[in-house]
């Protein structure tokens, strides 16, 4: 059996390593399954792509679409031409995509559209609600055609039900980003920053912004850093800054003696700074589990959030956009009142066999 592997943006790295890994290990039991990792191409620079790969020890990709950046149809349309043209030179059995990101959606279709191959979505059923957001797209369009849907909630198994998804092609498995956090926990790496900056324990505060709805108009993205530097109480706000972000962070001033612009970090370094920061701001989706996880609390910048247990469960909070939600916040925070959360169901690090084992099932390799 051939699976194809999809993966095109930062978050999808995070989330193929453990499943490449399972695969692995399944084949090294005497499974019959021989996996193809594809990369799109969405993703490119060093920062945002190759860094993940080494730090994750994830298998150069058999193939490299290449696509680079582009509005949404170009970026779709080179997608689905790069993968639709590996199909017809050589099919998959097995197309598995995950996550929500342009390359997702594209790769689904190609995959439907050359001879009906089946799909696999890993978080399937997920909804913001929000169809402002590209995402949300995404996530439509690939479950309008995905054979199996491996979930991380049981809101999501219920927004499948709700469009009429079979019981028999609903597996709830957890998550995979999950899956790697824990693997990784025991590498996180300080990173040099620490000491050029003085950061301590807890006395820190962690944001990321590249929503475009955030960044995209300048005066929005002015306001909002300079609402969350203001309520910090003076902690060092460290500021990884996303290549959609920094192009508009160009044209703008935005200097504050506690505010540190940096470059996108590595997963290790990242992570690391999160788990031992005072308190999260972010825009991110995969950043809200993660915190959660960590029992770090987190502040979500967005009006709706396809990942709800992060904030039944979780520690995570729906600020809003508008920048004067975040003040009270912060008080909230310095207050000692953030709620400490809870780990979601099945998010236990053992997502990725469960996959594996539920398509080897699926397929008769069992
Ligand atoms: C994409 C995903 C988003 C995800 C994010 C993760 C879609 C619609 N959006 O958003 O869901 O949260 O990735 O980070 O798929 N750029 C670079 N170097 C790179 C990649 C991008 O400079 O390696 C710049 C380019 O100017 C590009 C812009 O970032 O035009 C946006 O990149 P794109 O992949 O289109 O969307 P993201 O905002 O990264
Ligand atoms: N991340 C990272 N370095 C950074 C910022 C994020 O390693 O500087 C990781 C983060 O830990 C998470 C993933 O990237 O695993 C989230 O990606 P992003 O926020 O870009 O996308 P989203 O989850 O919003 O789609």
């Amino acid at each position: 059996m051939l699976v194809d592997i999809i993966a095109g943006a930062r978050p999808n790295f995070i989330k193929i390593a453990p499943i490449i890994e399972a695969i692995e290990a399944a084949k090294k039991a005497g499974m019959d399954m021989n996996y193809r990792l594809v990369h799109t191409g969405q993703h490119y620079d060093k920062k945002m792509s190759g860094d993940f790969f080494e730090q994750l020890g994830i298998p150069a990709p058999h193939h490299n679409l290449e696509v680079g950046s582009g509005t949404q149809a170009e970026q779709t349309g080179k997608i689905m031409m790069g993968y639709e043209k590996l199909l017809l030179e050589t099919p998959c059995d097995l197309c598995i995509v995950v996550g929500d990101v342009t390359s997702t959606m594209a790769c689904s279709i190609a995959a439907k559209k050359v001879n009906n191959i089946k799909v696999a979505h890993v978080e399937g059923g997920i909804r913001s609600g929000d169809w402002t957001m590209p995402e949300e797209i995404n996530r439509i369009v690939t479950d309008a055609i995905t054979d199996y849907f491996f979930t991380t909630s049981e809101v999501a198994n219920n927004n499948l039900r709700k469009i009429g998804i079979k019981e028999s092609q609903i597996f709830f498995v957890g998550n995979t980003m999950i899956d790697t956090l824990y693997k990784q926990m025991p590498r996180f790496a300080k990173p040099e920053l620490w000491d050029k900056f003085g950061l301590s324990d807890k006395r820190y505060i962690m944001m990321t912004l590249h929503r475009p709805a955030n960044v995209d108009d300048k005066e929005k993205l002015k306001e909002l850093i300079t609402e969350i530097v203001s309520s910090s109480q003076g902690l060092p706000v460290i500021f990884p800054v996303h290549p959609r972000t920094a192009k508009i962070l160009e044209t703008i001033a935005t200097e504050a003696s506690n505010l540190h612009l940096i470059d996108p970090l590595g997963y290790l370094e990242f992570n690391y700074l999160v788990k031992n920061a005072k308190a999260v701001i972010t825009d991110s989706g995969g950043i809200t589990e993660e915190a959660t996880v960590m029992r770090v609390p987190c502040m979500t910048l967005r009006d709706s959030t396809e990942r709800p247990e992060t904030c039944t469960v979780g520690t995570n909070e729906l600020l809003g956009t508008n920048p004067k939600s975040i003040a009270p916040a912060f008080e909230k925070l310095f207050n000692g009142q953030w709620k400490k959360g809870a780990i979601p169901e099945l998010w236990d690090g053992k997502t990725a066999p469960r996959i594996v084992n539920n398509i080897a099932a699926i397929f008769g390799l069992s």
